[in-house]
């Protein structure tokens, strides 16, 4: 399954796929973008720090709640998705490789995500200040349920946070 997403005019196939070892670099530097951390703010509270990050990701991989895939754009590495169960909600994340920003790729991504996760309802949370991010989930059918305050390792401060869920009719499921 793939979908297209906008390139100066031109179409580019969007695809997700599983992960593997191969992948770890890039994601790691994609996770340590100072913007993008930024931007997401409820990150690891040291980006740098490999250790931690490997530490992470396996816990991730290895855990049967956790589906978390990797973004291709034109086959190439863009980004990753996933879903995962937290106090029993089904929530979705994403995150694109900065190369790859602005150009559809993240709602391309998060619609073939959502087509191929069974569960419902879905829920998102994303800071406030995220402005590009809440655009993707209100393009995908998410909309916003309420809004907490708490601290953002990412970014060392409390943050705004919006808790979304997707609108079964708009979802079609
Ligand atoms: C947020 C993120 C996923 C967006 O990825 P992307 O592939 O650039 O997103 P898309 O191109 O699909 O859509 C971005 C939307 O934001 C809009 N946008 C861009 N800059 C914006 C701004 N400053 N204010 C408001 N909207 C903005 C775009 O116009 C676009 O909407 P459109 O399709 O109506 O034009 C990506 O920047 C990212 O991964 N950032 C770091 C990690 C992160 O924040 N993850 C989400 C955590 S919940």
């Amino acid at each position: 399954m793939s979908e297209r997403a906008r390139y100066g005019g031109r179409v580019a196939h969007i695809e997700l796929r599983e992960l593997d070892d191969d992948d770890l670099d890039a994601i790691f530097e994609m996770m340590r973008d100072a913007e993008a951390v930024e931007m997401a703010a409820f990150t690891a509270s040291d980006p740098d720090d490999r250790a931690a990050f490997d530490a992470w990701i396996a816990r991730e991989r290895a855990s049967t709640d956790v589906a978390l895939l990797v973004v291709t754009e034109r086959g190439g590495f863009a980004g990753t998705a996933g879903v995962f169960t937290v106090d029993g909600d089904r929530e979705v994340t994403f995150w694109i490789a900065r190369h790859a920003w602005g150009r559809g790729v993240a709602t391309a991504a998060l619609r073939l995500l959502i087509a191929r996760e069974p569960i419902r309802p879905l829920f998102a949370r994303t800071a406030v200040h995220n402005a590009r991010s809440l655009a993707v989930l209100e393009h995908c059918g998410f909309t916003e349920v309420s809004r907490t305050l708490s601290y953002a390792p990412g970014v060392g401060r409390d943050v705004e946070e919006a808790l979304l869920t997707l609108v079964p009719a708009l979802d079609g499921a």
